[in-house]
């Protein structure tokens, strides 16, 4: 590893865009359904990776939906998420906010709390063994009808101590954030934090009907904000976070190729912008290669990787002073590497 690299590997850092049911590595994938009887369309490991070839979003949640059909008990959801929070430990990962997709287990005859039991407890018992914090997010299906996202909300409300926030995934095209205006009204009303999907396959008009219509706290993705000036300006003005996922845009065809990304312009422009793996079992990367990525792509200086690294607690849902104490460690670190980064 070069000597840039073991500067990100060292800095303290948030996850604030990652799906536990992406974080499915086809191992776990082929031991799950062992173990559950499940049947897999696919030989072995190396079929399964073999079959992660994307030309779009659609592609990735078709083979997403159909792994996820090997997680049916608490269990399952338990080891899932703590092999996430081990994996992420060796990247100096300190926080996560950790998105799940109820109605893609619900709508195989799950409870609603199956995944949710597994997933929280997974993070009591992480953040026992490793110091990881964490939130978890709801996220509703936006292909799927409004009347069900609400269905889901009402399911949700009696865990509300367990649930930070809710968030909109799934196919974008078609789905505009305003289809669920009047669930995240309800959400927001119940004591939720909001964010959504925008601005990935969607056009801008999406980002601006998050903001407008659903009031989100952040912009997960919102890398096709770059098309409409206004639209960058009114991110900069509100300090909005991004939660960029530069591997993800990569494997889906969001962008060409990394040196094309508009992360790095994201930054000239005064936008928060954070970086994040996605769905790390299908996107051939945890977060911190998507850092490696976008600094060997776009020459990221020192200072630009500590600001993402800042910018990903400040854009947290944490508490104003574990903030705080988060951003001094990112600062301590750089420090105690000797290079001069301005805060
Ligand atoms: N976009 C939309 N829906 C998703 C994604 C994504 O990147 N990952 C998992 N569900
Ligand atoms: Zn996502």
């Amino acid at each position: 590893m070069s000597d840039v690299n073991d500067f990100i590997a060292g800095l303290p850092k948030a996850e604030l865009h990652l799906h536990i049911e992406g974080a499915l590595e086809p191992e776990m994938m082929f031991a799950l359904a062992q173990r559950n009887g499940v049947a897999l369309p696919y030989a072995d490991v190396e079929a399964i990776r073999a079959a992660y070839s994307f030309t779009r979003l659609q592609d990735f949640l078709d083979l997403y939906y159909r792994g996820m059909s090997v997680l049916l008990t608490e269990a399952d959801f338990y080891d899932l998420t703590l092999a996430y929070l081990r994996r992420v430990a060796q990247d100096n990962v300190r926080h996560t906010e950790i998105f799940f997709d109820p109605q893609g287990h619900t709508g195989r005859g799950l409870a609603f709390e199956t995944a949710l039991n597994g997933i929280s407890r997974a993070l009591a018992d992480g953040e026992a063994e490793l110091g990881i914090t964490s939130h978890i997010i709801l996220c509703f299906l936006r292909h799927l009808p409004a009347e069900e996202a609400m269905a889901t909300l009402d399911q949700a409300l009696p865990h509300r101590d367990r649930i930070v926030g809710v968030g909109l995934d799934s196919s974008e095209q078609g789905h505009p954030p305003a289809k669920f205006k009047a669930v995240f009204d309800k959400a927001r009303a119940a004591g939720f934090l909001t964010v959504a999907h925008a601005g990935e396959e969607g056009p801008p008009e999406y980002i601006w009907s998050a903001l407008d219509d659903l009031q989100v706290l952040r912009i997960d993705h919102g890398v096709r904000a770059l098309e409409d000036p206004d639209l960058m300006l009114e991110l900069a003005r509100r300090k909005m976070p991004l939660t960029v996922c530069p591997l993800s845009n990569l494997r889906l065809c969001v962008v060409d190729d990394m040196t094309a990304h508009p992360l790095k312009m994201m930054l000239d422009r005064g936008l928060v912008v954070t970086v994040n793996s996605d769905d790390p079992a299908y996107f051939g990367g945890y977060v911190n290669d998507n850092y490696y990525a976008v600094r060997q792509a776009l020459a990221l200086s020192d200072e630009e990787l500590a600001l993402i690294a800042r910018n990903s607690f400040g854009a947290s849902f944490l508490d104003e002073a574990t903030k705080a104490k988060y951003i001094a460690e990112v600062d301590a670190y750089v420090a105690s590497t000797g290079r001069s980064v301005a805060s």
